[in-house]
C-alpha cells in the first residue's frame, strides 16, 4: 500500500480513538487463545503462498496455535522507500488464523533492505574498530540513529494499522534479539550529551570518575570516549559503566520508538514483547523492559544437553522482569547450527525441554524454526520439517506436546510461580566484576547458581529480581556478589531487614557504588552497620582454604574475605581454619538477627555438599516453607499455583527410571486422570499433579 493511503487510514483511525477518548478495544470475534501455546518461527515470504496451506495443515496436525512471523521480511514488506507490500502478510495470518494458530507479529528492523542502507548509509552501525558495517548479514542497523528510528516508524506504523485489530494476531515482537552498538561520531556526541545531563558539570564527573587518575582529567564534554575494547585497560570503570547505561537507555527508547507508533493503534489485547537471550548483559534488561508487557527469551542448548539448574535461572531471571508468567521466544527443534559442535536433544528431551519452561512459568513456548529456507545463514539448523516439507524424525515427539499442551492448558490456566525466596541479580554488579575480575575464577553467574541449585530443590520455586524490586513478599532474599551497591538498593535492602526480611550478602558485596568507584566505608558499604561487622581483607584463592564450625566443616574456594564483627549482636557462624595465613582464624560467616528479620555475610565460596547445608541453615532461620514433595536427585520439581489448586510439574532429568512417592493423594493430570500416591518417571519423563489448595 503506498504511504499516503496508509497515511490517511491511520488519521481516520487516529481521529476515531479521539472520539472514543480510548484505546480500541479487542475485535468482538476475537477467541482468547489457548491458556498453553506451542508455536515456531514461520516464514512464509520465504516460500510461494500455494505452500502455505500444507504448511499450516502440518502445524494444526501438530497442535501448534502459534506463529511468529514476520522479523525478518522488511524487504518483502517495503521492497522500494515508501511501497508497501502487506497483502501478503495478511493473507499468511488470515489463513493461520484459520487453522487455529495465533500469531506474533515481528517487526522487522532486525534486517533493514538493501535499498535503505545504500541510500542512509549513516544508519549503519560503526563497530569497535571503527568498521562500518554492510548488508548481508542482520544488526547492522545503528541503534541510536535518528534517521533509522524515524525510517522505523514508517513500516511499523503500517503494520500497526494493517494488524493493530487483526483478531489473529495477538502481540508484538519488537525487533529480534537486540543486541549491537555502535561507535559512529553520532552516538558517541548522544553519549556525552547522556553524560552532561547525568552529571551536571565536568568538575562532577571527574571527582566522581577520579578522573585525576592517570590524566585523564577531562575539560570539554567532547574529549570523552567511547570506551573500546575489553581488559583491565579497556577504560575508567566510571566511564565503563555509564557507557553500559546509556547503551541501556538508548535500547529503552528504541524500543519505545516502536511501541509508542503501535500502542495507540493496536488493541489492548494485543502486547509487546521483544526476545531476550538469557543471561546476555550488554545491557541492563530491567530498564528495557520497563517498557513492554510480556517478558520472553530465546532459549538454546548447543550441546544438546539440558541443564536444569542453569535453564532454570535463565526463566526465572524472564519471570521476574515483568514478575509475571513469560513467553519462550524461540527454542530449538533437537539442535542449533551456530556452535563448535551441534549436538541433538535426546528423544524426549524436546518434551522434558518445554515442560522445564511451563515449570517456571512459561505460557509459550515457540520452536525455532519450522523449515529451513533453502538458501540463507541458517541451512543446518534444527526444523520441525525438512526442506523436502515433510515431517522431521522429532515431529511425532512435537506433536505429543502439542496435544499435551491442548489437554492441560485448562489445568494450568491461571497458574503462577510463587515464590518466598529471591536472588538478586544486577547488571552493574556483573559489569564491574567483569571489568576487573581479580580471579576469573569468579564468575557472578556461577555464584547465584551455587545458591540457586540448593534452594531451588528445596522449596521448589525461586524468584531472580532486581535489586531494586519490592522485596516485602520474600522471606529470604539472597544477594549474590552484589558488587555495587547504589544509595536506591541500600535504602531497599535496609528497609526490607528492618521490616523482618532475611537478607544474605555473599563475597564481593558492597564495594562500589553508582559510579562504579570503591566506597570509603569496608565491604559490604552502606550495609555494614546494619551487619555490625564488615569485611577487613578480600582474598583470591589459588588453592582451597579450610572453614569450620557448628555447622559444617568444609574447604572453601576461589575467594575468601576476612570478616569482622563491631557490634555484640553479630555472631560469628563460621571460621577460617589453618588457611593462607591471611585468615587463619578469622571468621568467614557473620550474622545478625535485627528484630524478625536478619542479615547475614558470607565471606568465601563452599562446594555443593556445604552450600546444601549453608543454605538449609539460611532456609530455617527465615522459617521458609520447604516444599512437601522431596523428589529423588535428577528429578526437578515445580509448582505452580491457582486460585483453588496447586500443580506440581515433575521432570526427570536423571538417567533412570525413579519413582517419586507424594506426600499427599494428587491427581495424576497427564495420563490416567486418577488419584495417586506415588508416580513413575522414566528417562526424560514428566508428570503434572494437581491438588486442591
Ligand atoms: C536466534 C535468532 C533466530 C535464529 C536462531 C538460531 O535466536 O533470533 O533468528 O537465528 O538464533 O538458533
Amino acid at each position: 500500500m503506498a504511504r499516503a493511503t496508509s497515511a490517511l487510514l491511520l488519521a481516520l483511525l487516529a481521529v476515531t480513538i479521539a472520539v472514543r477518548g480510548q484505546k480500541p478495544a479487542a475485535p468482538s470475534n476475537q477467541q482468547a487463545p489457548p491458556p498453553l501455546l506451542l508455536g515456531s518461527a514461520w516464514y512464509p515470504e520465504q516460500w510461494p503462498e500455494e505452500r502455505w496451506e500444507a504448511d499450516l495443515t502440518l502445524m494444526e496436525k501438530a497442535h501448534l496455535h502459534l506463529v511468529r512471523v514476520g522479523e525478518f521480511a522488511w524487504s518483502t514488506l517495503e521492497p522500494s522507500e515508501g511501497k508497501f507490500d502487506l497483502d501478503w502478510l495478511e493473507r499468511a495470518v488470515n489463513l493461520a488464523g484459520q487453522h487455529g494458530i495465533y500469531t506474533v507479529l515481528g517487526t522487522p528492523t532486525a534486517t533493514p533492505p538493501a535499498w535503505l542502507t545504500e541510500k542512509y548509509p549513516e544508519v549503519l552501525r560503526v563497530d569497535e574498530n571503527g568498521h562500518r558495517d554492510e548488508h548481508g548479514n542482520r544488526l547492522q542497523y545503528n541503534w541510536s540513529s535518528p534517521k533509522y528510528r524515524a525510517l522505523s516508524r514508517e513500516i511499523v506504523r503500517e503494520l500497526a494499522v494493517r494488524f493493530g485489530r487483526n483478531p489473529y494476531v495477538i502481540g508484538w515482537q519488537i525487533d529480534n534479539e537486540i543486541s549491537q552498538t555502535s561507535t559512529d561520531d553520532g552516538t558517541r556526541q548522544q553519549f556525552q550529551d547522556w553524560l552532561r545531563r547525568r552529571y551536571g558539570t565536568l568538575t562532577a564527573l571527574n571527582a566522581r570518575w577520579t578522573t585525576a587518575y592517570w590524566s585523564e582529567t577531562y575539560t570539554d564534554w567532547s574529549q570523552i570516549p567511547i570506551p573500546k575494547h575489553g581488559g583491565v585497560d579497556s577504560g575508567n570503570p566510571g566511564l565503563l559503566l555509564s557507557w553500559r547505561e546509556f547503551i541501556s537507555d538508548t535500547w529503552r527508547s528504541y524500543l519505545l520508538n516502536q511501541t509508542d507508533v503501535i500502542r495507540p493503534i493496536a488493541d489492548s489485547r494485543q502486547f509487546m514483547t521483544t526476545n531476550t537471550m538469557g543471561f546476555f548483559q550488554y545491557y541492563d534488561h530491567y530498564v528495557t523492559e520497563s517498557v513492554l508487557d510480556l517478558a520472553a527469551w530465546d532459549d538454546y542448548m548447543p550441546d544438546g544437553k539440558i541443564d536444569p539448574v542453569f535453564n532454570g535461572m535463565a526463566h526465572d531471571l524472564a519471570r521476574g522482569f515483568k514478575h509475571k508468567n513469560f513467553w519462550v521466544m524461540e527454542t530449538q527443534p533437537g539442535f542449533v547450527n551456530w556452535s563448535n559442535v551441534n549436538v541433538p536433544l535426546r528423544p524426549g528431551d524436546e518434551r522434558a525441554l518445554v515442560w522445564h519452561d511451563i515449570a517456571h512459568g512459561a505460557d509459550a513456548v515457540n520452536f525455532w524454526q519450522w523449515r529451513s529456507a533453502l538458501n540463507g545463514q541458517e541451512q543446518y539448523h534444527g526444523t520441525l520439517i525438512g526442506p523436502d516439507g515433510t515431517p522431521v524424525p522429532l515431529y511425532p515427539e512435537v506433536q505429543q506436546i502439542g496435544k499435551e499442551l491442548e489437554q492441560l492448558g485448562p489445568v494450568l490456566a491461571d497458574t503462577h510461580v510463587v515464590s518466598e525466596v529471591a536472588l538478586l541479580h544486577s547488571y552493574e554488579s556483573r559489569w564491574a566484576i567483569e571489568w576487573q575480575p581479580q580471579s576469573v575464577k569468579f564468575d557472578p553467574i556461577q555464584e547465584m547458581a551455587r545458591y540457586y541449585a540448593p534452594l531451588r530443590r528445596s522449596v521448589e520455586s525461586v524468584d531472580i529480581v532486581s535489586p531494586e524490586a519490592d522485596l516485602s513478599r520474600y522471606k529470604l532474599v539472597i544477594a549474590p556478589a552484589l558488587n555495587v551497591i547504589t544509595a536506591k538498593v541500600a535504602e531497599n535492602l535496609i528497609a526490607y531487614v528492618k521490616a523482618g526480611g532475611n537478607l544474605v550478602l555473599t563475597p564481593r558485596s558492597g564495594m562500589k557504588d553508582e559510579d562504579n568507584s570503591l566506597r570509603v566505608e569496608r565491604q559490604p558499604g552502606p550495609l555494614s552497620a546494619l551487619l555490625g561487622g564488615r569485611v577487613e581483607q578480600f582474598y583470591a584463592l589459588a588453592a582451597p582454604v579450610v572453614v569450620d564450625g557448628d555447622m559444617l566443616h568444609t574447604d572453601a574456594s576461589i575467594w575468601a574475605e576476612e570478616l569482622s564483627v563491631s557490634s555484640p549482636e553479630t555472631k560469628v557462624i563460621l571460621r577460617y581454619g589453618k588457611s593462607n595465613g591471611w585468615l587463619d582464624g578469622k571468621p568467614a560467616v557473620i550474622s545478625r538477627r535485627i528484630g524478625r528479620g536478619s542479615i547475614t555475610y558470607v565471606g568465601t565460596v563452599f562446594d555443593e555438599t556445604a552450600m546444601r547445608t549453608l543454605t538449609g541453615w539460611l532456609l530455617a532461620q527465615s522459617h521458609v516453607t520447604v516444599a512437601p514433595l522431596l523428589v529423588p536427585d535428577g528429578v526437578e520439581a515445580s509448582t505452580r499455583v491457582g486460585k483453588d489448586r496447586m500443580v506440581h510439574i515433575l521432570v526427570n532429568f536423571a538417567d533412570k527410571e525413579v519413582t517419586v512417592h507424594l506426600p499427599s493423594t494428587m491427581k495424576d493430570e497427564m495420563y490416567t486422570g486418577h488419584n495417586v500416591q506415588q508416580i513413575v518417571l522414566p528417562v526424560s519423563g514428566v508428570a503434572v499433579l494437581s491438588e486442591p489448595r
